[in-house]
């Protein structure tokens, strides 16, 4: 079994991006920045939105982390979507999700500019992805295809079940293993909460990507011997032995399931580590369109 190493990938990566950042510097060209808006105090989020702001300093990026109350009203964090849209210092940004319950998602990612939206939600992108054509592949999709390739996995006619039916991981998911591209090239089956004999399925499949969602859902009993598991799963679970109360459970039932797999991700240091460079790289990409345009 092979551990797909996210926290070592991604160190990688973010090291290639510095070493692109520092030509840039190097030949004055302006270094890429990014801004995150984090509407109210959802711990997660925070967490998350903290470690995307780092880690753009580790890499030479400039940053702007904007914090709005939750009481922020749709109109003024529409306002807000507007002014870093105009704002030409900076290349991309993002609005954390889950927004507060009386803001419509939907309404804020339509909002941002398509050539700014590095986590590649707006319809035009993912409408982009599904003709192949150049856009910005949101940061966990993103992540698993460049952990696949770089660990050359094959995908070319092998049979990927992707658990989860999501806008953000598992529709892009199958979309890009199905395409003609590195990691790619798959028969893909999408299965969600309706569907029949579960098991069966991911029985036949040679790499499985479980992001549903609910803690150790994928057991050995439901995998094929030295097939590739993609865990995408971070639940927080209460437990009582961690200082903080809780622990990071990802969607594989990991010691089962570890000696069965020939590539399994961890959690945490999996995918989770990776999403934040592939959003870096997004807003490399983000600043050297902008450069060429
Ligand atoms: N919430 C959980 N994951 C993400 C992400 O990738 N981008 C944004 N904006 N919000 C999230």
């Amino acid at each position: 079994m092979i551990l797909l190493d996210g926290k070592q990938t991604s160190a990688q990566i973010k090291e290639e991006i510095a070493s692109a950042v520092s030509e840039m510097q190097n030949n004055n060209i302006k270094v890429p920045h990014l801004a995150a808006v984090l509407v109210g105090t959802n711990g997660a989020s925070m967490t998350y939105v903290g470690a995307k702001v780092k880690a753009c300093e580790l890499v030479g990026f400039e940053s702007t982390l904007i914090e709005l109350p939750e009481e922020t009203s749709e109109d003024e964090l529409l306002t807000q979507i507007k002014a870093l849209n105009d704002d030409l210092n900076i290349d991309g940004f993002i609005v954390q999700l889950p927004l507060p319950k009386h803001i419509d998602d939907q309404k804020v990612l339509m909002a941002i500019h398509p050539d700014k939206d590095v986590d590649g939600f707006h319809p035009m992108n993912v409408g982009r992805l599904t003709l192949d054509l150049p856009t910005f592949i949101s940061a966990t999709p993103y992540g698993i295809m460049e952990l696949l390739e770089r660990y050359e996995i094959p995908t070319s006619g092998k049979h990927v079940v992707v658990i989860g039916r999501s806008h953000i991981v598992g529709r892009p998911m199958s979309i890009l293993m199905s395409q003609k591209r590195p990691a790619g090239n798959a028969t893909v089956t999408v299965a969600h909460s309706r569907t029949a004999n579960l098991a069966a399925l991911t029985k036949t499949a040679d790499i499985v990507v479980a992001a549903l969602g609910i803690p150790e859902f994928l057991t050995a009993d439901m995998i094929k011997e030295d097939a590739a598991v993609i865990d995408v799963g971070i639940t927080r679970v209460s437990d009582d032995s961690k200082k903080r109360g809780y622990r990071i459970a990802g969607d594989v039932h990991f010691e089962s399931v570890s000696k069965k797999a020939s590539y399994i991700t961890p959690v945490p240091g999996g995918v989770g580590p990776m999403t934040i460079a592939m959003l870096l790289k997004n807003t490399l990409l983000a600043r050297q369109r902008a450069e060429a345009d």
